[in-house]
């Protein structure tokens, strides 16, 4: 874990939410540049998030300069439940002004290695890299309870240090296919922010704060940004077993 990591530990998943979108707002509004890409994580978490952005910054962030990438994507299609665009979407991008074109979405209905190609194409398009690598001025993750993070299977850990921007990779359980950022790119962002609640997350997150040994075999161990800051942002349920 990196040594520059904060962990900011509150009640429930409300106050995390609260803060982190708080946080969001004032990085938006500090960035000198002309737009700020942020990469957005998939799964259930961001859904509140997504609703309290929605709600209390809709009028106050400017969302012209605010440009949204995803860190992995379900190869399904955009109009399907389990796309992480689509939650994004009805949560966050249809209540917002933000402009069509600072919509980034990975196609999830496009031949998976076809996509990974194509996708890491727009980002290099348009990201400055620092580096061999794009730099994302703000990348929010999530722990999934096996220790993944974006679509980084513990199965498939090699994906971390692979040398593209997106991989393929295969969820372990289900086979779904999904498209991912690779670890490289993802610690090579100005700052990142796990998004982590509740309780079925906290015997994970006790392995990567406490437990080296069994950390070691987790994706979301390896989150170490060597130009940026590491901030967990988690509620009290999720850090029970914290030491
Ligand atoms: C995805 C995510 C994944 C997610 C974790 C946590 O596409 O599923 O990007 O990395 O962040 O699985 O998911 P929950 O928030 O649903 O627990």
């Amino acid at each position: 874990m990196s040594n520059s990591t904060e962990v900011k530990i509150y009640s429930d998943k409300k106050d995390v939410v609260k803060a982190l979108a708080k946080e969001i707002l004032k990085l938006s509004k500090s960035s000198e540049q002309n737009r700020f890409n942020i990469l957005l994580s998939g799964g259930n978490t961001p859904t509140e998030l997504f609703k309290r952005l929605s709600k209390k910054y809709a009028e106050t962030i400017e969302w012209d300069r605010i440009h949204l990438w995803w860190g992995d994507e379900r190869c399904v299609s955009p109009e399907n439940e389990n796309s992480n665009y689509k939650q994004a979407f009805d949560f966050l991008i249809s209540q917002v002004p933000i402009p069509e074109a600072n919509i980034h979405r990975i196609k999830g209905e496009n031949e998976p290695d076809e996509e990974a190609m194509r996708y890491a194409g727009e980002i290099e398009q348009n990201l400055t890299f620092r580096g061999t690598n794009p730099v994302f001025d703000l990348v929010l993750l999530g722990l999934g309870e096996d220790g993944h993070t974006a679509s980084i299977f513990p199965d498939e850990l090699e994906l971390f240090e692979d040398e593209r921007i997106c991989a393929v990779a295969t969820h372990p359980l289900s086979g779904q296919k999904r498209i991912t950022i690779t670890g490289k790119v993802l610690n090579n962002a100005n700052r990142v922010f796990f998004l982590v609640t509740g309780a079925g997350k906290s015997q994970r997150l006790s392995e990567i704060m406490n437990d080296e040994d069994a950390a070691k075999l987790l994706p979301a161990y390896y989150i170490s940004p060597t130009n940026g800051n590491l901030i967990w942002y988690i509620d009290e349920a999720a850090a029970q077993k914290i030491k």
